[in-house]
């Protein structure tokens, strides 16, 4: 049976205006969604347009006509919400996160009344349930839907959160989180207040209804009364938020925001630079301080010191240092340093992972930080997450089958070839897009993808893999092919059996039939599948490889750290409830 469908973990996400300030934004959005599919959820986002496009677009259409009707108005606002969605969907896919934009007319979401303040009725909601089991995210624009003759209507200003809450009530009461640009509900305006006023843990839908109906549009809180749904307000990335329900209030007083944490970069190539790229929009997050090149001649970051010693950086006491060097020795010796000098550590690399996960997780435990590599397998299709969700389950499975294309460059090469290139052509291809290993002939010959195996049995607890079955890809090996059956494809497949004793690994070549999980994986992407115990299957899809995939993946760490550095805060903090 597929966890994938059995998995009934959904949240509906909604973006409000006041945090998608401009395209570039929707990346923010981007990070919570990742963060959420990490956790294993199913994730509905709905977006709001981007900040005062609204507005905008409502001027314009009085700027035309002064009399013009709701409907005529509705058929302009949409567009600020369809743009929203289709750019947050472009955003995703250059994050290598799999995802469908769905809008309300293709969902058939009808709503009656006013065309400018309508109620919404119904939904196909078995169509946003399969777009979620095929590909883990919906993108939905918020406000608008459609009435009984197919006219586009909008459920009145603030109408996002009425959608999103429709949703999440469509859904059999999922899990809801407003976003927006505050941590919750506050006892009065916390603007420019220190230390903020207290903050509603807990508020009632009266409480809500209390509010000017900027932060929550009423007619959405009364919708989720009418539903008894309770749904959460608060931040992008936050430890901390409202719920608002039935009650009772419950008022916290929480510490002022943390000073943004030192990040120090080991490496800023490929991964490092778009790991620089996506924290320097985070700036009252984090701050990168300092950032090791092998030649500092050909780098200049705004704001960080640049160094060639990349063991003296690591050593610098950052608080967290990302290590997206390559190679073996010297990123085992920095983050080493790291650990020891007490920074948490974030790592891309899979090889020294592979090699000398053990001893580096004892030495983080010893200091008491933490180590982190989710990027080290699949960029930002989340497996090892997925391996350590189960983990934490009652009575937990063990994890008895891996089967999957773990390496970007070779599945990238087979693509190349299989539409004319010749094989070397789609090797450079590969290099130039970043996918390839500094060595490519780790990728090529199985190597990499053996390393992300290892990284898997270890965070399985499998144990160490011993004379793995390697089948290098290269032209005289793609020839042993040219008979293959019709309707197949070509796939250099990593798997490892630990159904009893130490773990089988091997990466092979085979030809893959249509309905193989392994068949619908192009370019650079990966496929996973894995196998429990309790007889459940599990299919993992992403990008495997390239700048914005693993930056995400990396960034999804940072931002993990974060979250329990927040979080340790807040519980020495010791918030006592003030009403
Ligand atoms: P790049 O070659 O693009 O970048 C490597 C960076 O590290 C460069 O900035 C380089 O400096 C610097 N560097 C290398 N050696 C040293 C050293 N001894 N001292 C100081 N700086 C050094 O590699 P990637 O970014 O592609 O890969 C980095 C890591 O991420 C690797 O472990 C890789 O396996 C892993 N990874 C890569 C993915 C990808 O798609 N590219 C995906 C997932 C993981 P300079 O610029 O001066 O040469
Ligand atoms: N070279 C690796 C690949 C990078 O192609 O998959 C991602 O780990």
């Amino acid at each position: 049976m597929s966890l994938n469908q059995q998995s009934e973990k959904i949240v509906v996400l909604k973006f409000g205006g006041s945090v998608l300030r401009d395209v570039h934004a929707l990346r923010g959005a981007v990070h919570e969604i990742y963060r959420w599919r990490r956790d294993g959820y199913k994730v509905v986002a709905v977006v709001s347009a981007l900040y005062g496009e609204t507005n905008r677009l409502l001027a314009l259409c009085e700027s035309v006509c002064e009399d013009v009707s709701g409907q005529a108005k509705a058929s302009v606002a949409a567009i600020g919400e369809l743009t929203s969605a289709g750019i947050l969907g472009v955003q995703l896919e250059r994050a290598g996160v799999p995802a469908c934009v769905i809008t309300p007319a293709s969902a058939h979401m009808l709503a009656s009344g006013d065309p400018f303040d309508a109620t919404p009725i119904s939904i196909n909601a078995q169509a946003i349930r399969d777009a979620l089991d095929r590909e883990g995210v919906v993108v939905f624009p918020g406000f608008v839907a459609v009435d009984e003759h197919a006219r586009l209507v909008l459920l009145g200003r603030g109408g996002s959160d009425l959608t999103a809450l429709f949703l999440a009530a469509s859904l059999g009461n999922a899990r809801c989180r407003l976003l927006k640009d505050v941590n919750g509900l506050y006892e009065r305006d916390p603007q420019g207040l220190t230390p903020p006023p207290p903050r509603f843990a807990d508020a009632t839908y009266d409480d809500a209804l209390n509010t000017d109906g900027s932060i929550i549009q009423h007619k959405a809180v009364n919708f989720a009364r009418s539903r008894s749904l309770a749904f959460e307000l608060g931040a992008l990335n936050a430890t901390t938020f409202t719920r608002i329900g039935p009650g009772p209030t419950h008022l916290v007083q929480e510490p002022a925001p943390p000073a943004p944490r030192t990040v120090a970069l080991l490496g800023a190539g490929v991964v490092g630079g778009g790991v620089f790229d996506l924290l320097s929009k985070h700036p009252d997050r984090v701050r990168v301080t300092a950032a090791a090149v092998r030649d500092v001649s050909r780098h200049a970051l705004p704001g960080v010191r640049i160094s060639g010693d990349a063991l003296e950086v690591a050593a610098s006491g950052a608080d967290i240092v990302v290590e997206a060097m390559g190679g073996i020795d010297i990123p085992l010796e920095a983050i080493k340093r790291a650990l020891a000098a007490g920074s948490h550590v974030v790592t891309a690399n899979k090889a020294v992972i592979a090699a000398h996960g053990p001893e580096l997780h004892a030495l983080a435990a010893s200091r008491g930080v933490r180590l982190l590599y989710s990027a080290s397998v699949g960029g930002s299709t989340p497996v090892l997450e997925a391996i350590a969700n189960r983990a934490a389950q009652p009575n937990a499975p063990r994890l008895t089958r891996v089967r999957g294309i773990l390496n970007g460059t070779t599945n990238f090469v087979l693509s190349r070839v299989a539409h004319g290139d010749t094989f070397a052509e789609a090797v450079r291809e590969a290099q130039r897009r970043g996918f390839a290993e500094a060595d490519p002939s780790r990728d090529l010959g199985g190597l990499d993808a053996l390393d992300k195996l290892r990284v898997i049995a270890l965070a399985a607890g499998l144990g160490e893999i011993h004379n793995p079955s390697l089948q290098p890809l290269s032209d005289a090996a793609l020839a042993g092919f040219i008979t293959r059956p019709a309707n197949t494809v070509l796939r250099h497949v990593a798997w490892l059996d630990a159904y009893e004793g130490t773990p089988k690994a091997g990466v092979h070549l085979g030809a893959i039939d249509a309905g193989d999980a392994l068949f619908d994986c192009p370019g650079a992407k990966n496929t996973v599948t894995l196998e429990w115990s309790d007889g459940l299957t599990h299919t993992i899809r992403g990008s495997g490889a390239g700048r914005w995939p693993t930056s995400e993946s990396v960034v999804a760490d940072i931002f993990t750290l974060l979250r329990e550095t927040r979080a340790r805060q807040a519980a020495s903090h010791h918030p006592g409830a003030v009403a």
